[in-house]
């Protein structure tokens, strides 16, 4: 069963409940890092979190929401080994999937809907990676981190 690491500051919660039904419905685990609560926080704090466990490979993948999706995304794509995905339509969802092997998405609640958000897990989720031509491309944004 696909493991989906989540974790959302305050802005997003409802969204985080939704998506998690979502993909909890399309058969995949979901482990929640929180917050499930609507007093303020911080999301560098989440985005860490939700990196972490996919880097650790207690996850599969990450689905990370704050208002804009962009905080959250930054703080995730901090953790060595993530590959962030912020967006707000399916189709670059579906390519940074296909394309560049993404294994964090982000969105923001306070910039899309529950229907487009579904629509781009989705896309996300149901691709694959296509290595190939790609793979040299991915492997030298590893050898980006390996220069730090
Ligand atoms: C919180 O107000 C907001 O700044 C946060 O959710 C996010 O949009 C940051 O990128």
């Amino acid at each position: 069963m696909m493991k989906i690491a989540m974790g959302n500051d305050h802005s997003a919660v409802e969204m985080k409940e939704a998506i998690k039904a979502y993909v909890e419905s399309k058969g995949c685990e979901v482990i929640d890092f929180g917050t499930n609560s609507s007093a303020s926080c911080d999301y560098p704090e989440y985005g860490e979190k939700v990196g972490r466990a996919v880097a650790d490979g207690e996850a599969d993948y990450g689905i990370a929401i704050c208002g804009t999706g962009i905080g959250i995304g930054i703080a995730a794509g901090k953790v060595r080994g993530v590959r962030v995905c912020t967006c707000s339509e399916p189709y670059s969802a579906r390519l940074s999937r296909m394309h560049n092997n993404t294994n964090v998405l982000t969105f923001g609640a306070r910039v899309i809907g529950v229907e487009m958000a579904k629509m781009i897990v989705d896309e996300w989720l149901d691709n694959s990676y296509e290595g190939g031509r790609h793979e040299r491309r991915v492997q030298m944004l590893g050898e980006i981190e390996n220069r730090q």
